[in-house]
């Protein structure tokens, strides 16, 4: 689904990726931990075609990114990924002016050119899906934080993504609503999505992931099986952030 080679970026001085290289098989649920400031937002951006970088490459979804693309490049690939690869961030990102079927349905009637009434019935179905089918016709500032996630959540699968990118989706939500959300993304990987979560939610990516990818100052610190990263990890990075993160 996706090979990153190799990623390095530096924003001016401060090198923020140093050779970043992982990769995320169909079906996986792939985590990354790490420190605030580490990377994983950056990584999630050149991985999408959002942001240059300056060696490297990264192959997804019969798409390859190559280091330094020029912008209009970078938003032709950006704009054919569009289908293939959902994103979800940590503030939702919802259209403001739509209501909550709208949102979901938009990308596939303007992008996808899918009837009306065809993506109406999807979209609800997905709205159910996710438990906030009753709010259809609201539009999102009428929404709980955990709700407009939902609905996030329902526009990336809205174009049947081959996989979908998460940058902190609960960061910005109560217990309850991480809850609310983590269930959904729980249910997701259930069903086989391909997923990669950049998350601080240590019990979700100990239950739910397969592997764990650790970021610390730019680098893959550790990579390993879920179970391998949280109950024995070998490097000293991981078992610092860990202690922080579960303390
Ligand atoms: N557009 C930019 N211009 C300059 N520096 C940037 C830019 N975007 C990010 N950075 C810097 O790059 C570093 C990595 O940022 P990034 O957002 O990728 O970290 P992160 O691991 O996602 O952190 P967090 O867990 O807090 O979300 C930070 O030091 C940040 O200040
Ligand atoms: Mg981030």
């Amino acid at each position: 689904m996706i090979r990153v080679h190799e990623v390095a970026k530096r924003f001016g001085e401060q090198e923020v990726l140093r050779g970043i290289s992982l990769d995320v098989v169909k079906g996986e649920v792939a985590a990354i931990i790490g420190p605030s400031g580490g990377g994983k937002s950056t990584l999630l951006r050149c991985i999408i075609g959002l942001e240059s970088f300056d060696s490297g490459r990264v192959e997804l979804v019969q798409a390859t990114i190559a280091a330094g693309l020029a912008g209009r490049e970078r938003a032709r690939i950006h704009r054919r990924l569009r289908g293939k690869v959902g994103m979800v961030f940590q503030q939702f990102h919802l259209f403001p002016h739509l209501t909550v079927l709208e949102n979901v349905t938009a990308a596939p009637i303007y992008v996808n050119h899918v009837p009306q009434d065809e993506a109406n019935s999807r979209a609800m179905a997905l709205l159910a899906r996710v438990g906030v089918a009753a709010k259809a016709g609201c539009r999102p500032d009428r929404l709980s934080g955990g709700e407009q996630q939902r609905v996030a959540i329902a526009r990336a699968l809205a174009m049947d993504p081959e996989i979908i990118l998460f940058d902190e989706p609960t960061s910005a939500l109560d217990p309850c609503m991480t809850d609310e959300v983590l269930g959904v993304m729980t249910d997701l990987a259930a069903a086989g999505q391909s997923m990669l979560v950049v998350t601080h939610e240590m019990g979700f990516a100990r239950r739910v992931a397969n592997r764990v990818h650790v970021f610390a100052d730019g680098r893959v610190v550790e990579s390993g099986l879920a179970a391998e990263v949280f109950e024995a990890p070998r490097e000293v990075a991981t078992r610092r952030f860990l202690r922080l993160a579960t303390a």
